[in-house]
């Protein structure tokens, strides 16, 4: 949460922060701000609430200074205000800072730094101490404060008495650095400087790094200098922008097919699954008597997917857990489980600290990750990149996608180790899954439809989807994409559990999402849906089922393409992420930012 940027080198630096901000403003809209050296060797500071074209409203056209920092926030500590926006200043020093100092109350005090404070935030704490701890050596004051500090922080700092010059230390929170001809770039991703650079290096934790126009130099704690790891980028910068769609969220939903088959094709070598390229050995796999998943949000919905799926095809115990939940419970973890935690953006931090609770009990944990690099991604002792691309919505649609195909591919080859699927159904399974694109794209074609039938959506105040089984889970990340952007009340329900209780909330009109894919369960959720449109229900219904006339069933039959049941959730979720969009959309509100959300949630 909250995205950073800082640049210092040949070029103007306002437009550089401005636009790194705005493509980091899905980590944060509350606010926004930058601070910069002018000529006279001030520190000048333009900050605003609102979002990045708020603050580029009040910037100065004349500003042509070459070295500032940026800052757009979403709020922890502290109301939405200007004075707790970003960056911060306390006599010589100025800063910016993701994450959260969890020890400010008590420095505060043991410094005695509230006399200079004028913000509730723990960021301007952090200011005041850099500042109190200054004595002309800015690496000896962040040396300092570095170790005096409990939480997590990405922090780039200017110190008045050296212009030109950007210092930065972080803990936890991630923060990607890179010199190029035009000079030093910093930021909480690289989309924030890809127009200027595809090299870049994750800056080690702990480490402090001076920027100048000239080059960057990084040490450790103790003063060793340390050269930088430089990595490439492996996407285009047409990736990370719009491309021509009104929305990231749309783009990101029609690149489903692309990322699809992005991250399975590498993984099968003569029709089988095959991971020797990410280097997953077969040990992995081969004693596995159990396996739990940990993720937050949309990663967690994935989860429950193939936990469903592995759960079922594999006969061994799989349990998803809320990262969250799971650092506070007693895993049951032994030698042999193993431990899948999923995350897009590889920075999640509950995932993060889940993972490494984990990790105290198996060497067997695998990382679904789609940020190259991350933290998770670098900590689990095992990982699987999707191949997503740049997932800039805050929504997540293809990463999701990605995900469920990377649990495909793994539940196959967990099949054939534990002897438990043969090669041939390994093969079905897997022409299956390359199948998979196509009718995601044929469900596309269905996208003015989808449009329409949200007219009927848009006035509604609560709404609810149902399903069993592989649906079940399907209906949890329907509910969960609509009532993020759309801000309308959404609910999943397994459709035999509605009668419990929550049929109670049925009455005329209320729009029903009826997911009914699965052959097994297929005459179930047809009595479940005849139980809610009987009392008033506008049922839209899922299905594959051609024969759908019947008026006592469904309001509006939404047609999916053959494909074998398991293989539904892949159209399924299309639909669902389409009927979210054109909600909000028809709402009038910009599904690429909903409020008070951020993509990468790096507070616990
Ligand atoms: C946030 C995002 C969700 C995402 C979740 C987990 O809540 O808004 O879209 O699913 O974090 O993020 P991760 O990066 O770990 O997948």
């Amino acid at each position: 949460m909250c995205g950073i940027i800082g640049f210092t080198g040949k070029k103007e630096a306002q437009d550089i922060l401005l636009d790194g901000l705005a493509s980091l403003e899905y980590r944060g809209y509350d606010s926004a701000g930058i601070s910069y050296f002018k000529d006279t060797g001030k520190i000048s500071i333009r900050k605003t609430v609102g979002k990045v074209k708020d603050l580029r409203a009040i910037c100065d056209d004349e500003n042509n200074s070459t070295c500032g920092i940026g800052h757009t926030r979403w709020a922890t500590h502290g109301g939405v205000t200007n004075s707790n926006a970003h960056p911060h200043k306390v006599g010589k020093v100025s800063l910016i800072h993701n994450g959260i100092i969890e020890n400010y109350h008590e420095l505060a005090e043991e410094y005695d730094l509230s006399s200079s404070l004028i913000s509730e935030t723990d960021t301007e704490v952090a200011a005041a101490l850099f500042n109190k701890l200054y004595d002309g050596s800015p690496v000896d004051a962040i040396r300092k404060a570095a170790r005096l500090f409990h939480g997590s922080f990405a922090f780039c700092i200017m110190f008045k008495d050296h212009p030109g010059t950007i210092y930065a230390i972080r803990n936890v929170s991630p923060m990607v650095a890179s010199y190029c001809e035009d000079g030093s770039f910093i930021a909480s991703d690289l989309t924030a400087f890809i127009n200027y650079s595809r090299r870049y290096f994750i800056v080690p934790e702990y480490h402090i790094l001076t920027m100048k126009e000239d080059g960057i130099t990084l040490e450790d704690l103790e003063g060793n200098q340390i050269q930088p790891e430089y990595l490439e980028v492996d996407w285009d910068v047409a990736a990370a922008q719009k491309d021509g769609y009104p929305h990231f969220m749309l783009k990101e939903i029609h690149e489903q097919p692309d990322a699809f088959t992005r991250t399975i094709t590498p993984r099968i070598v003569n029709q089988l699954p095959d991971f020797t390229e990410d280097g997953l050995p077969d040990e992995l796999f081969a004693d596995c008597t159990d396996i739990t998943v940990v993720a937050c949000g949309t990663a967690m919905h994935a989860g429950m997917v193939g936990k469903t799926l592995m759960q079922g095809m594999l006969k061994i115990p799989v349990t998803v857990s809320v990262a969250s939940e799971f650092r506070y419970e007693q895993p049951v973890i032994s030698r042999t489980s193993l431990v899948i935690v999923v995350s897009q953006s590889g920075e999640t931090i509950d995932t993060l600290e889940a993972l490494r609770l984990a990790k105290k009990y198996t060497t067997k944990t695998l990382s679904i990750v789609n940020v190259k690099g991350s933290s998770i991604a670098r900590e689990s002792n095992y990982v699987l990149y999707t191949h997503a691309g740049p997932e800039i919505a805050v929504a997540s649609t293809k990463a999701y996608t990605v995900q469920m195909a990377s649990f495909y591919l793994l539940c196959c080859k967990l099949g054939l180790s534990l002897n438990k699927i043969t090669e041939h159904e390994a093969k079905t399974f897997i022409k299956n899954l390359q199948n998979v694109p196509n009718t995601i794209s044929q469900v596309l074609t269905q996208e003015s439809e989808m449009q329409r039938l949200t007219n009927r959506m848009i006035n509604a105040q609560n709404t609810f989807f149902i399903g069993r089984s592989l649906d079940y889970t399907l209906s949890m990340e329907g509910a969960l994409k609509l009532k993020e952007i759309s801000y309308i009340h959404a609910e999943a329900y397994a459709a035999g559990e509605l009668k419990h209780g929550t049929i109670a909330l049925i009455s005329d009109g209320v729009p029903v999402i009826a997911l009914a894919t699965q052959k097994h369960v297929y005459s179930k959720v047809i009595s479940n849906i005849r139980e809610v449109k009987a009392r008033g229900a506008y049922v839209i219904l899922l299905s594959k089922d051609e024969n759908i006339t019947d008026k006592s069933v469904c309001d509006v039959h939404i047609r999916l393409p053959e494909s074998p049941d398991a293989f539904s959730v892949f159209n399924s979720v299309v639909i669902l992420q389409l009927i979210a969009y054109y909600t909000a959309v028809g709402k009038g509100f910009n599904p690429d930012q909903p409020r008070n959300l951020a993509k990468s949630v790096t507070v616990e």
